[in-house]
């Protein structure tokens, strides 16, 4: 097979046949994706676009890690300085780099107070690269926790987690996944999970016993089909975990930085947690990025030389992307333009959904719109949005996810609703 790279004619990175794009990716490639058939070739803003020159609305992000629109200038320029400027490389974790501290003190004070029962120490940091890798972290973290400051036997320490959570894909995040799909023939899982109904007090409550240590929650669930708890759920698990000494961590991978309309999901009910996870948009969408933030005494107390550690956590090119990324989600509002625009978009869209036969229900807030169908079957309306030139993909098979970047305009809002209109309504 001869492919042609980076020649001057060349849209995007190769001159490669779609076809034959394909065909590689069939022959050579795992197939754990279900892929739509489109083949992008270049992005920029929120727009896809193909070899054939169609241009295509994100309006999926990556699953929000695109918030700040594609290939960011800003961003970018960043990133080209450091290849450039010869600060981008990994270096060895023995030595001290200059940008990882300056992002570390970035992002500790970009998250409120953690964890304030502990003291008003303020935060600390510990990178890593994939969202599930920070998850992981922050279970080590809780069961350490339990196993030092509690005095649970090592090895007993269990975790509350919920129905429907999706925190990743690796061995341990899947063991405690409610979707067999995830995890079948995976086995030995881990233990040490409990799992209660999302939103319900009364079940979390009921799974507390003396070897729990801490609760891992989504504040609002995005693979699990774009549910918000009921109001209280997010003050009440905090009262829990005060009551009975247990690490509250939010998973705020997908819903943080902006996507729901603040800064994070959290904010909505203004219930700080122990500990916090983020990721995806943390760093543009370019450079794999996620952080487990805490507060200082439990970080301490939790990680010593030895105890944790990553090749690629907190690698210079990461942290130039990080601290662009943070620079552009300050500057450009984007929390506070998600909340505009989804107001707008989510106004719209229930407009259109009031007339269609196929809608069960509207949920979300800011730019985190899930439209429920009635027939289960939310990738039928994908494809045919993606027929009408527009990217997003169904979340537990029932709910059509709308989660484009937050860089949006009104133009494109109006691209949408146009496009639901058409799916949902004609
Ligand atoms: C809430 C949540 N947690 C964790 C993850 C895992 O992140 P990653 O795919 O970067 O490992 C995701 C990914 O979608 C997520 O939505």
């Amino acid at each position: 097979m001869s492919v042609t790279l980076n020649n001057k004619t060349a849209f995007g990175y190769s001159t490669i046949p779609d076809k034959q794009i394909l065909e590689m990716e069939h022959i050579y490639g795992a197939s754990h994706y279900r892929r739509l058939e489109a083949i992008i070739r270049k992005t920029q803003g929120a727009w896809l676009y193909t070899q054939d020159g169609r241009r295509i609305l994100d309006c999926l992000a990556a699953y929000s890690a695109a918030n700040a629109g594609h290939h960011h200038p800003k961003i970018v320029d960043a990133l080209v300085k450091a290849l450039q400027g010869g600060y981008g490389s990994v270096i060895s974790n023995v030595v001290y780099t200059d940008v990882l501290g300056l992002f570390l003190k970035r992002v500790a004070e970009f998250v409120p107070q953690l964890g304030s029962r502990f003291g008003h120490n303020g935060n600390k940091v510990l990178p890593k690269n994939g969202g599930v890798e920070s998850v992981e972290t922050a279970i080590k973290l809780a069961r350490y926790f339990g196993y030092k400051e509690k005095g649970i036997p090592d090895g007993k320490q269990e975790i509350i987690v919920y129905e429907n959570n999706f925190h990743g894909r690796m061995i341990t995040v899947i063991s405690f996944s409610t979707s067999p799909k995830y995890k079948e023939g995976f086995g030995p899982l881990t233990p040490g999970f409990k799992v209660a109904r999302y939103g319900n007090l009364e079940d979390t409550e009921k799974l507390i016993n003396p070897n729990t240590c801490g609760i891992l929650v989504e504040p609002m669930q995005g693979e699990g089909g774009m549910y918000q708890p009921p109001k209280g759920f997010l003050k009440g698990l905090r009262d829990l975990a005060d009551k009975h000494n247990l690490m509250l961590i939010f998973d705020e991978i997908q819903v943080g930085m902006g996507r729901t309309g603040k800064r994070f999901c959290f904010e909505h009910e203004n219930v700080v947690p122990d500990a916090v996870v983020l990721g995806k948009a943390i760093a543009g969408g370019i450079i794999p990025v996620s952080v487990l933030v805490t507060n200082t005494a439990l970080m301490d107390m939790a990680f010593k030389p030895g105890s944790d550690g990553s090749t690629f956590g907190g690698y210079p090119l990461a942290c130039v992307a990080g601290l662009a990324a943070l620079d552009v989600f300050e500057s450009e509002h984007l929390a506070e333009r998600s909340a505009a625009t989804g107001k707008i978009l989510k106004k719209k869209i229930l407009d259109i959904t009031a007339r269609s036969p196929h809608v069960k229900e509207v949920r979300g807030e800011g730019l985190f719109i899930g439209i429920e169908v009635k027939n289960g079957d939310a990738m039928v309306f994908c494809e045919k949005l993606l027929g009408y030139d527009m990217l997003c993909n169904d979340s537990h098979h029932h709910t059509i996810r709308i989660s484009p970047p937050l860089i949006i305009n009104d133009d494109e809002v109006e691209y949408i609703a146009e496009r639901l209109e058409k799916v949902l309504v004609e």
